[in-house]
């Protein structure tokens, strides 16, 4: 169906999505808005009410390239934790076996006593599986919150996002809970080395292979990024004037812009409607008009008062729709994975939620509809990343990035390139380089280059079959980078070769 037919049979639903438009001259502003809140953020006099904090990560040392051994990496952020053990081989290859445990909603909006013990049990799970629970590894921990960093190993939680609301763990040095909550069991000895941001682990795993990678983004359930910045502008850093180290990873927390009303020019009644809705209301502005949580949300209302108009899904069974987070942002992608003008995927879709008795039509302003929140959500993320990269001054760029929207929609790089380039011009050159799993195995990067000891020797990761006694546990990945050059498997190097190797880590690092 032709796309002015399909807006003569719905003008109510091109209506509403004419609302979330934004064209360059509002891209520009926001821009400039989000520069603004990053130089507030930095500065000590403005930074408690700038609305991007820029928080400092106390990362001021970068992968090389030659980091080796065996370390744990956590990863906590969303309705999963991760347990890993990552295996840095070469340059160029990182062995990585992880588990994936499900964090039930009473242990996220629980006591935080109960969430520390789970991640505990968690890990003690998982070294035992492998067989390293006296191996005392260090230990990288990606906490994808808010935090201020009073060191590498010490985070104090600023305020809980997405879909955690553990009581008793704001304000709190979350490291100390961890290792409180280890040594309660007293069967696991692991040296945690490092605390970072999901942002940071992105930015360490890409720097581990392009020397150039000063930016890392997520974009999956929330929306944050992080940048390398001159030491010496960081004012909320102690030694941000006498530090021997000239640059910092800076933690931006950009899904709080807006809080300030700096995106309120661009805000629907639909964004507000899933703010109302959200664990807290008028926080993470920016977030909720661009991330996973919220996409699908987004879509979800206007559905809902396409609905209620008569104009949409007039079948019973499309009531379900007015069920909270009902439609996922998976469906998104699914969707616009469509080839225009089909609708197979969002046939499936309306299967897969028992919504019935859609029409065609129906489905194509539906993708429409999705469409529209997509393009915006890149477009909106592209300013952000266009602030951070005039931040950074660096000419010839790459940003590493990694979460599920960024990930699965089949569109998203493309709008991000193409708004990029609008708004940059010709004024500097970038790489935008998916980071898989950047959290997780930056975790590790992260604990390699802040390992206070030699790591152990690089050693093969063991293949046993993981055992499934762990009802808890959801899955259990081996993985290896994809690089052609994959190097034979460590445990068969040459005796001598690994005596070298083992010499020149200790020399290093010490
Ligand atoms: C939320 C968190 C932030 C994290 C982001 C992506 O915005 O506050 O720390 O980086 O989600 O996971």
């Amino acid at each position: 169906m032709a796309m002015g037919k399909l807006e003569k049979k719905f003008p109510e639903a091109y209506e509403i999505c004419r609302q979330f438009e934004l064209d360059e001259g509002a891209m520009r502003k926001i821009v400039q808005a989000m520069t603004n809140e990053i130089y507030m953020g930095l500065a000590k006099q403005t930074h408690s009410t700038a609305s991007i904090k820029c928080f400092q990560t106390c990362v001021q040392d970068f992968p090389t390239g030659n980091e080796r051994g065996r370390y744990l990496a956590l990863d906590l952020g969303g309705s999963n934790f991760r347990v890993l053990l990552a295996n840095l081989i070469s340059a160029k290859e990182i062995d990585v076996i992880s588990k994936t445990y499900a964090i039930s909603k009473a242990i996220m909006e629980g006591p935080g006593i109960k969430l520390f013990d789970f991640l505990a049990e968690s890990i003690a799970q998982f070294c035992k599986e492998h067989k390293i629970e006296n191996d005392n590894l260090p230990l990288g921990f990606t906490f994808s919150f808010p935090c201020k960093h009073i060191g590498i190993d010490q985070g104090i939680l600023v305020t809980w996002t997405k879909g955690f609301k553990s009581e008793g763990v704001v304000n709190k040095n979350v490291v100390e809970m961890l290792r409180e909550a280890i040594s309660r069991r007293g069967d696991l000895k692991v040296d945690i080395v490092a605390i970072l941001n999901d942002t940071t682990g992105t930015l360490m795993s890409c720097a581990f292979q392009k020397q150039n990678c000063k930016i890392g983004m997520i974009l999956g359930t929330g929306t944050n990024a992080c940048y390398v910045e001159k030491t010496s502008n960081v004012e909320m850093f102690p030694a941000y004037q006498t530090s021997t180290k000239p640059h910092m990873i800076i933690n931006c927390e950009w899904g709080a812009f807006g809080e300030n009303g700096e995106l309120d020019f661009v805000r629907t009644s639909y964004d507000k409607a899933v703010d109302r809705e959200s664990l807290y209301p008028t926080k993470q502005v920016f977030e909720k008009c661009i991330s996973g949580k919220y996409m699908g949300e987004l879509v979800r209302h206007i559905l809902v008062e396409l609905m209620d108009k008569g104009v949409l899904f007039k079948d019973a069974t499309s009531q379900i729709l007015r069920e909270r987070e009902k439609f996922d942002t998976r469906f998104l992608s699914e969707i616009e994975s469509d080839k225009p003008g089909q609708v197979r995927n969002a046939c499936k879709v309306m299967d897969e939620l028992g919504v019935r008795g859609t029409s065609e039509e129906d489905l194509l302003c539906l993708r429409h509809i999705c469409q529209t929140i997509s393009t915006r959500s890149a477009k909106l993320a592209a300013c952000g990343l266009v602030s951070l990269i005039k931040k950074t001054k660096v000419k010839d760029i790459a940003v590493g990035i990694d979460g599920s929207v960024y990930c699965f929609h089949p569109h998203y790089h493309r709008l991000l390139m193409e708004n990029m380039k609008l708004l940059l011009k010709d004024s500097a050159k970038f790489k935008l380089n998916l980071s898989k799993d950047g959290s997780g195995r930056g975790a590790a990067l992260t604990a390699a280059v802040y390992t206070r000891r030699p790591p152990s020797p690089p050693k093969a990761l063991s293949t046993e079959k993981q055992s499934s006694s762990c009802p808890k546990a959801l899955s259990t990945e081996k993985q290896s980078s994809s690089c052609p050059l994959k190097a034979s498997a460590p445990a068969s190097m040459p005796t001598v070769r690994r005596f070298i190797q083992k010499v020149v880590w200790t020399f290093r690092h010490f």
